[in-house]
């Protein structure tokens, strides 16, 4: 992998880092971003022409989706939660479970995934001229790394506009940097370490990070989400299991002893007023939210 540059139109509105990580077979062009997007809201992805990437990843919720598990092809129900694919391009590895490790492998999984577009890529091929395995799979990954959000009240704030954050905001913030100790795992400019933690989320019996390593400290590990926009996309965590991000705040204060948590996982002990004041600061963490190359 290197580092290049990606239009900088698309990075320095949002206040992000330049630079997006891209490997050297697949730089991002404006006719591969075209191209990605296209495909993205096409149906003819799926195997009855009802469902498209959009289906489950919508602009209008943030690039996630509103219900608790995702809902494809007939209405199946997948076993996770659409999770946002807001800044994916810093990602290191890809699904709750981290099984993929780049976004040009990524992007095929759900075409063939029987719950969700239940195609093969040669259906694919067969449908939409000119089209190749290679390319359809680059254009895909190079449209998902356009999709960026950035430029909210707490990016103004830690640029220097002090007056970016309401008072409530910043007490907020100092929590989720202290006592709440939410910067343990929800770190750096897109509010994530991308590693995998038991955090005690969710009810059913998905073994998350453990299915793809088998190492038992993995067991019910999943991958720390970004952040941005969460205000914008409930409900939360693989399973959607929590609806609010009351209910979030709610659950980390609790943190119910269950076996395997991650020791940065403790009851907080936050007062009403903290807990009201964190949830101020996360509504600071939507912004603007781009995708395609202009
Ligand atoms: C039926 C709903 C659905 C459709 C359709 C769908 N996705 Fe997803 N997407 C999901 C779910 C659910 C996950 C997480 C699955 C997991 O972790 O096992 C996911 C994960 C991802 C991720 C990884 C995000 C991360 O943080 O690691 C990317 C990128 C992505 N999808 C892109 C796409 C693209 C591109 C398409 C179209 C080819 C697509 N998705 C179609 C539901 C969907
Ligand atoms: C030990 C690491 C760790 C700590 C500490 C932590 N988180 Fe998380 N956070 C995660 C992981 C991992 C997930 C995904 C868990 C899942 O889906 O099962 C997550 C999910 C979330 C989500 C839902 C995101 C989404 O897209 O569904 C929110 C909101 C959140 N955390 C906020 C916080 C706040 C606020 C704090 C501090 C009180 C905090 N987190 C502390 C690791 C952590």
């Amino acid at each position: 992998m290197t580092v290049l540059v990606l239009a900088l139109q698309l990075s320095v509105p949002l206040g992000l880092d330049a630079y997006i990580p891209t490997p050297e077979t697949n730089p991002i062009t404006r006719d591969m971003a075209f191209l990605g997007k296209r495909l993205f809201f096409d149906t003819a992805l799926s195997r009855d022409r009802t469902v498209s990437c959009a289906t489950c990843h919508q602009p209008d919720y943030a690039f996630a989706d509103p219900h608790p598990r995702a809902i494809g092809l007939d209405g199946r129900k997948g076993p996770r939660r659409t999770p946002t694919i807001l800044n994916r391009g810093y990602g290191k590895a890809f699904f709750w479970d981290g099984r993929a490790a780049t976004l040009e492998d990524q992007v095929l999984g759900p075409i063939r995934n029987p719950d969700e577009m239940g195609m093969t890529v040669e259906a694919v091929l067969a449908r939409i001229p000119n089209l190749t395995r290679d390319t359809l799979s680059r254009a895909l990954a190079t449209y998902v790394r356009t999709v960026l959000a950035g430029n909210s009240p707490y990016d103004r704030y830690i640029q220097g506009d002090k007056s970016a954050l309401t008072a409530q905001q910043i007490a907020g913030l100092k929590l989720f940097r202290a006592k709440a100790n939410c910067v343990a795992c929800h770190v750096g400019p897109n509010l994530t370490d991308e590693r995998f933690h038991n955090t005690g989320a969710g009810a059913a019996a998905d073994h998350g990070r453990f299915t793809v390593t088998r190492h038992e400290e993995d067991r019910a590990a999943f991958k720390t989400p970004t952040l941005r926009q969460i205000a914008v996309r409930a409900p939360y965590m693989h399973d959607g299991s929590l609806r609010t991000l009351e209910e979030v705040i709610d659950f980390y204060d609790k943190a119910e002893p269950k076996p395997g948590l991650d020791p940065e996982i403790r009851p907080l002990h936050l007062t009403p007023q903290e807990k009201a004041a964190l949830a101020a600061f996360l509504q600071s963490l939507s912004g603007v939210v781009k995708d395609g190359y202009e």
